[in-house]
């Protein structure tokens, strides 16, 4: 049997497309496995967003190359001393490919560095990476030489109706991708050079895909793509001053079995009334929003060209509350900002001050070759973005703690997804903000919406019992 394991890197599109591909090999008669220590084929599922996050997969990448080379097992390398035996019954390894936005960035060029990689399999690929193996492996069995690297790098139409299939796992909660691409080309930002043209799938295609994970038990749908209020804009009508996400959503709410909705990421140009509009009307819409504002200057937001203001920020985020004053924010801030002054970051601490983010991703700024901000090279030293990043996580850190600590007391609806990773008994689940909630509880209540009075509460979860 053919064992894939398959090392997602980055963020959830990147799970998504992982899971994709899981389905997908499985359709094939390819096992799945959960360790590296189990396959014989690794694949990378990679991120572009930093340097260091592609530096780390290249790293990965080599070590595995290097355990093949010795007709070793993954696991042999992980300890870094190549004369570690494989654990017994491990296969040895026969396949490493890299996929997604790494290897849509840096192609062929990645086979300068890892002259025996396998397989590099872009982001409109995914679909393609089932017979790409089956081709590796009958090159293997044909006993001549190592058979020569596959790369696939091509813009493929419609490739963003592949990522359809879903694993068993995630079952209580699943992603969902809806687009792929951004249009929107800020400075700073590889994606559009590594996902292409926003791309929207079909709303119906979308809606059926929903409707049957329905029927498999999933309680919640998150909805993705790198621009989600932009969905569909191109291709689909505004109906009623509706666009058309706002559309998806109300057909999403109506589904039978689906408790819950959320999305990441949207984008705040183009957050208008029709969306604000849906937190009071549509029941199942969580109040739970990741809105990523990335500065809080204005100077530096036209330098990123983020196309909104500050001001223009914190209006949504006051509609937002309007509509429903339980709203929880999370953001992504990017500290270093090439010519970002001390007066420019006071104004993103006083922006991240007047929304009171509940949780954030906080990068460094990394320059990435090929993007309009390369030019203006990485002016702010290395100490400063790294104290700017200490003092915003600080902020967070007070922040969530106080938010966490005001709901002890109450009773939280939780969607409970799974047994506490810790294995103590605990169960973990989410409330509607997107909190993580632990309760003593049992299997009979996964896929359940409890009513949990919170006891306890810490930076990140809030622990309670069934009220
Ligand atoms: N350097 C640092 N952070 C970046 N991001 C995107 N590009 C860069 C970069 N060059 C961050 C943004 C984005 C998140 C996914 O990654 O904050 O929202
Ligand atoms: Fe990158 Fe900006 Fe598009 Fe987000 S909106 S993926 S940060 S270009």
């Amino acid at each position: 049997m053919n064992r894939v394991f398959i090392k997602t890197y980055g963020c959830q599109m990147n799970e998504r497309d992982s899971d994709a591909v899981a389905a997908m090999l499985r359709e094939r008669g390819y096992a799945i496995v959960d360790s590296e220590a189990e396959a014989d084929i690794i694949l990378l599922n990679t991120c572009s967003v930093r340097e260091q996050a592609e530096q780390k997969a290249i790293g990965k990448a080599g070590r595995l190359l290097k355990a093949r080379r010795l007709g070793l097992n993954a696991a042999a390398m992980t300890t870094g001393d190549s004369a570690t035996p494989p654990p017994p019954g491990a296969p040895p390894l026969r396949l490493v490919g890299v996929i997604g936005c790494m290897a849509q960035n840096r192609g062929a060029a990645l086979l300068d560095s890892l002259p025996d990689l396998d397989l590099v399999a872009g982001t409109q690929k995914f679909h393609r990476v089932p017979d790409h193996l089956d081709n590796l492996l009958a090159g293997l069995r044909a006993l001549g030489p190592r058979p020569a690297s596959i790369v696939d790098t091509e813009g493929e139409p419609g490739s963003q109706n592949t990522i359809s299939a879903h694993s068993s796992h995630r079952a209580v909660s699943a992603f969902v991708s809806i687009m792929q691409g951004c249009d929107m080309n800020c400075t700073y930002c590889i994606v559009p050079k590594t996902r292409g043209r926003e791309r929207a799938r079909p709303m119906d295609e979308i809606v059926d895909e929903v409707r049957a994970l329905a029927e498999r038990g999933t309680k919640e749908v998150v909805l993705l793509g790198q621009l989600v209020n932009h969905y569909g804009l191109r291709e689909f009508p505004t109906v009623d001053g509706k666009s058309p996400f706002v559309q998806l959503l109300e057909k999403i709410n109506a589904l039978d079995g689906i408790e819950r909705i959320r999305f990441t990421s949207p984008h705040p140009a183009g957050f208008r009334a029709d969306l604000v509009d849906c937190y009071r009307r549509l029941p199942k819409l969580c109040e739970d929003i990741h809105l990523p504002v990335q500065s809080g200057s204005d100077r530096i937001l036209r330098a990123m060209r983020r196309t909104y203001t500050r001001e223009r920020y914190l209006r949504i985020v006051e509609a937002l509350r309007a509509a429903n004053p339980a709203m929880r924010f999370s953001t992504d801030i990017i500290v270093g900002f090439p010519g970002e002054t001390d007066a420019d970051f006071e104004e993103t601490l006083s922006l991240f001050d007047a929304v009171r983010f509940d949780m954030a991703f906080i990068f460094k700024y990394s320059p990435r070759s090929g993007t309009p901000a390369e030019s203006l090279g990485d002016t702010v030293p290395r100490e400063i973005k790294e104290l700017r990043n200490q003092i915003l996580l600080g902020r967070l850190e007070t922040f969530s703690n106080a938010s966490h600590r005001a709901l002890v007391g109450t009773v939280r609806e939780v969607l409970v997804e799974c047994p506490s990773r810790k294995g103590n008994g605990l169960f973990m689940g989410r409330d509607r903000g997107g909190r993580k909630v632990l309760f003593p509880g049992t299997s009979g209540d996964v896929g359940r919406l409890l009513n949990i009075h919170v006891e306890k509460a810490t930076t990140t979860v809030l622990m309670g019992t069934v009220a």
